[in-house]
This record gives structure tokens, C-alpha cells and sequence, in this order.
């Protein structure tokens, strides 16, 4: 029985302002299911996990939201984080602990935060990918064909296998490439897109962080005895305040030689963007997205959120986001909330 480990630890800092009085982003109903996104993981992968067989890690801030959002969860099941030390550290932080009362456990590893609209086909693909993950060693990774040259996401380049081997080998693992390289990825056909879901052995893990990141190892192997005591969360607050911020992108899988992918085709996006949810919503005419009273003239691809009744006028945008949370006015290229984390720092700076 696998363990289904969700990261739903994301401050959305590329929804700024948007995110900035809401909730992140995988605890909205974004899409007006009725569920937020973390709930909708949740039942996504409940096709083949029991309740008990969930880990959620969260940053401690979230963890009533989690509670509330997951009420089938016990406590024990939410791991909560004192400071945003990125997925790597998240991960870790869940294998060490799994693997603590668990050494032969398989672990799928999830983003929190995206939308597939084909459950069967994904599934399948996950019970695919478990097969893959029983020999000892392998990383797997999900890889899906990309469409567009985006900056944002890993890029992996794999060696054609034999036919019926379900598991490529993985020859590189590019994660977030500058817009050149995407686009020579794109254009050469050989790449896709990692979509951030992972599957492997606890021990294949834990190896590869002694052998990727020794130092994140270092740190959570001490937590063998503290995980399910009543020091885990004092142990996991000195660990965390002693590793890096690194992404498991950069810090094992570019690294790792033990990296495979499956391919997947299931309708997948991950709503990471404006961008992307730019993609999914009903758009106008010229491919606006207009949530906002407003009067458009030559405009097109463009995507208007405001929070007020204020009339907005609009002449000659392609491609351009605006969005309006509060007194915060924001007017960007649609795709350059990228550097976000950037204007964000310097915007807290004004107010
Ligand atoms: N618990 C926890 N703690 N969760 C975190 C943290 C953290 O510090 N940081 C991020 N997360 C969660 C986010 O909430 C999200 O669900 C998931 O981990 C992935 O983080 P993102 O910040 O959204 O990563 P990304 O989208 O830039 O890149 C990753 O996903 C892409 C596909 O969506 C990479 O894996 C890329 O290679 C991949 O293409
Ligand atoms: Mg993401």
C-alpha cells in the first residue's frame, strides 16, 4: 500500500496580490467545484489509498485550514513545517519519518495544487509508475508532452527504451530553463514536461538524498528517534532552521543518474500561473479572460481580475494581466509573474 504524500506548503508568491489576502491558492475552490484543490488531490488519489495511508506537509500557519479541509485525517497525518524551506526539505522531512515505521514503504510524492481532468487515465498511469518504482534504486518522475516553450517547469530529455518498457531512462532533467532553451527543448521534440508527481521506494529516497543532498541526509537521519514522540516537532524546527531552501528539482533529480519517467496523458495542468488558469477559463472573442467591469478596444490574450466595480478601459493589450486585490494594482505580461518573487519583495518595501 502506497503512502500518498501531498506538498501543500506554497505561498502562491506568483498570485501576488491575488494571494495575498487569500488563502493559497490549493486551499481555494478555484475552479468553483465545490472543493479546493488540495481537497480534490485528495480525492483523486483516494481511488487507490485509504485515509490513513495520506501524508500532508504543510507550513505549521496552514494546519487548521488543513484540518478543516481534510477533517478525515488525523493529526498525526499533517506534518507542519515552521519555516518554507522548499520541496526538497518537505520531502525529506516525510520520507524520514515514513521510513522510520515503515523501511519497505512506497511513496507517491504530489504537488497540492493541480488540475487533471482525466482520473482514470491518471490512475492508471500512477499504478504504472508504482510498478516502475519496485526496482531498487529508481527515482520515477510523470513526464507529460509540453505545448508551449514554459519557463516555469522541469524539462526531461529520456533514452527510447525498449518497446513495452514502461519506464524510460532519464537523460537529463532540466528544471526551469531560461525561454532560449525551452525553446530549443520544444522545438527538438525529445522533452517533456516533469509534472512534479513522483513515485518511488522510501529507500531509493533516502539513498539518494545521502548521495544528491548528504547534508539535508545528515540533518533527518538524527530524527529516527524523535519521529512520533513528543520531540518530533522541536527536532524538525532545529532541522529545518539548519538546511537551504532547495527545490527536489534542483537538489536530486538534475543530479541523480537513476532518474525514469512515464509518460502521461491525462489532461493535466498545473495551475501555477495566471497563465495557466488564463488557458483553462472561458475566454472572450480576442481570448480575454474578463473577470472585471470592463470596456475593451484591440485588446487580446489578455486576462482582467478585479476586485471592484471600477470601470476598466482597456486599449491595445496583448498579452498583458491586470489585477486589482485591494490597493494593489498590478499591470504585467501575462507569463512575467514569473519573476514575481522579485517585485513582491520590493513591493512589501512600498506597502
Ligand atoms: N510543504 C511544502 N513546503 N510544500 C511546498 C513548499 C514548502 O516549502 N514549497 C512548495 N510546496 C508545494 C507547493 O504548494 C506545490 O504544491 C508543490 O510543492 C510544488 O511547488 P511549486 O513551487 O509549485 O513548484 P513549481 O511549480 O515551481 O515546479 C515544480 O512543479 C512543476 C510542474 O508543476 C517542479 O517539480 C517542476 O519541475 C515541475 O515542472
Ligand atoms: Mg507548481
Amino acid at each position: 500500500k502506497p503512502y500518498v504524500v501531498i506538498m501543500a506548503g506554497g505561498i502562491g508568491s506568483r498570485f501576488w496580490p491575488y494571494s495575498r489576502n487569500n488563502r493559497p491558492k490549493q486551499f481555494l475552490d478555484i475552479l468553483g467545484t465545490g472543493r479546493s484543490l488540495l481537497q480534490m488531490t485528495y480525492d483523486r488519489f483516494r481511488e487507490i489509498a485509504e485515509p490513513k495511508q495520506f501524508i500532508v506537509v504543510t507550513n505549521q500557519n496552514y494546519l487548521d485550514i488543513v484540518r478543516e479541509q481534510l477533517p478525515e485525517l488525523k493529526v498525526s497525518q499533517i506534518l507542519t513545517e515552521p519555516l518554507r524551506r522548499n520541496t526538497a526539505t518537505c520531502v525529506a522531512y516525510a520520507a524520514y519519518k515514513i521510513h522510520a515505521f515503515d523501511p519497505e514503504a512506497m511513496l507517491i510524492v504530489t504537488p497540492a495544487d493541480h488540475l487533471i481532468l482525466q482520473e482514470k487515465k491518471f490512475i492508471n498511469t500512477i499504478s504504472r509508475a508504482l510498478q516502475a518504482a519496485q526496482e531498487a534504486g529508481r527515482l520515477i518522475t510523470i513526464g507529460i508532452k509540453p505545448n508551449r516553450p514554459e519557463t516555469g517547469y522541469g524539462y526531461i530529455q529520456y533514452l527510447e527504451g525498449d518497446n513495452g518498457t514502461p519506464a524510460l531512462k532519464v537523460k537529463t532533467f532540466t528544471e526551469k530553463p531560461n525561454s532560449k532553451l525551452a525553446k530549443t527543448f520544444l522545438d527538438s521534440g525529445d522533452f517533456v514536461w516533469n509534472s512534479g508527481m513522483f513515485v518511488w521506494k522510501v529507500t531509493s529516497l533516502l539513498d539518494a538524498f545521502s548521495e544528491n543532498m548528504p547534508d539535508v541526509a545528515e540533518v533527518f537521519e538524527d530524527g529516527d528517534s524523535h519521529f512520533g514522540k513528543p520531540t518530533e516537532q522541536e527536532f524538525i524546527n532545529r532541522a529545518y532552521s539548519m538546511v537551504k531552501n532547495v527545490s527536489i528539482d534542483y537538489g536530486i533529480m538534475e543530479k541523480s543518474d537513476k532518474v525514469y519517467v512515464i509518460l502521461g496523458d491525462f489532461g493535466w495542468s498545473d495551475l501555477g500561473s495566471w497563465h495557466s488558469i488564463h488557458e483553462l477559463q472561458e475566454k472572450d472573442e480576442n481570448n480575454n479572460v474578463v473577470e472585471a467591469n470592463a470596456l475593451l478596444y484591440d485588446t487580446k490574450n489578455s486576462y482582467l481580475k478585479m476586485d471592484s466595480e471600477k470601470l476598466v478601459v482597456v486599449e491595445g493589450l496583448d498579452n498583458y494581466l491586470i489585477n486589482e486585490t485591494d490597493n494593489v494594482l498590478l499591470i504585467c505580461k501575462l507569463g512575467g509573474e514569473k519573476k514575481f518573487r522579485d517585485f513582491v519583495a520590493n513591493a512589501k518595501k512600498k506597502g
